[in-house]
């Protein structure tokens, strides 16, 4: 099985193109400009009164996710069908291995149906890796989110909505706030980030949300909003991911808020002009106050659109890297 620490040896082909893309490590700057620049000409299809193209025409996509998700599930749904892919849509809770059929008999029946590529998303860590590896070469992986490990599409969009309204990612201080311990959107944003070149990355948590080697990942941390906001020009709000909890990490939702809730006085210590972003979904009154989540500075809708035009971008040049590489596999 292949370790998400070396992923490229399998997301990557032989030109250096994406096949799959399953994390955002390893990958360099160039790629992420490449994502996010393919993901800046979707957004005109969006804005279109037929909003399709033809690029994954033809081709079958499979929507695998075996945990639930509302937003990340129905914008690869939409941007496959805006790639005028066939697309299937399983919930694997409801389905065949709650009835005993193991994941590879899962995979080698919808691999029998010719699909082209599998979104998956998966509570284990790893998952779509394991997938990558196990599927016939000319199946295509996409990560939608795995375990705490990583969520690269989410970060993806979070970096055009960031490049939108900023400009560009030089100069900026991100201030990522709340359940960095079980988040693999933290994870992949800070690696996005540092890539993308911008000049800090904080964390806001208490002790016990952090992860122990937390200062590898390119951070510096801070355990107050006061000073970890200070001057900032992204804040990111995390949700509080009670479902991978494991004993009590929090005295109360209550005292958590008091501390780490943004709210419209906290958001005065940030810059004026700051954005407020979040995954989704929101808890109003426990991360985040209503007043600053539908305020002026919240772009947290926008990152929902944007969701589409970056998986849109992901999944064309991981159609377009997996022929090239089929194509340069195959004998005359
Ligand atoms: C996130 C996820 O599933 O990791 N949400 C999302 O994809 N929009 C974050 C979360 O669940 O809090």
């Amino acid at each position: 099985m292949a370790h998400p620490k070396e992923p490229n040896r399998l997301q990557l082909n032989d030109q250096g193109r994406l096949r799959h893309f399953l994390t955002l490590d390893g990958l360099d700057r160039a790629t992420l400009t490449e994502i996010l620049d393919t993901a800046d000409s979707f957004i005109e299809v969006g804005a279109r009164s037929i909003k399709k193209v033809p690029l994954l025409r033809g081709k079958t996509v499979v929507n695998l996710f075996f945990e639930a998700s509302t937003r990340t599930r129905s914008t690869f749904e939409l941007a496959a069908k805006r790639l005028s892919a066939d697309v299937l849509n399983l919930n694997i809770s409801t389905s065949a291995t709650s009835k005993g059929e193991s994941l590879s008999d899962t995979l080698q029946n919808l691999e029998a149906m010719a699909s082209d590529m599998f979104v998956v998303r998966h509570s284990q860590s790893g998952a779509p890796h394991f997938i990558a590896e196990s599927v016939t070469p000319n199946v295509s992986i996409i990560n939608a989110g795995d375990g705490r490990h990583a969520h690269p599409t989410q970060a993806m969009l979070d970096m055009l909505t960031i490049r939108q309204h900023k400009g560009a990612f030089e100069g900026l201080t991100v201030a990522i706030v709340g359940d960095i311990l079980h988040s693999r959107v933290a994870r992949s944003q800070i690696r996005a980030l540092n890539t993308l070149g911008v000049s800090e990355v904080r964390v806001i948590a208490p002790n016990t949300l952090l992860p122990v080697d937390i200062e590898s990942l390119g951070v510096s941390v801070f355990s107050t909003m006061k000073e970890g906001l200070d001057a900032v020009d992204v804040i990111i709000m995390l949700r509080l991911q009670k479902e991978r909890m494991e004993g009590a990490l929090l005295p109360s939702e209550h005292e958590f808020y008091e501390l780490y809730g943004l709210t419209t006085e906290k958001l005065e210590y940030a810059k004026p002009d700051s954005i407020v972003m979040h995954p989704g979904p929101i808890n109003r009154g426990v991360e985040i106050e209503s007043a600053v989540a539908d305020g002026p500075q919240s772009v947290i809708l926008n990152q929902v659109t944007n969701g589409i035009a970056v998986r849109m971008a992901v999944m064309s040049m991981a159609m377009s890297g997996q022929t090239a590489a089929i194509s340069a596999a195959t004998p005359e």
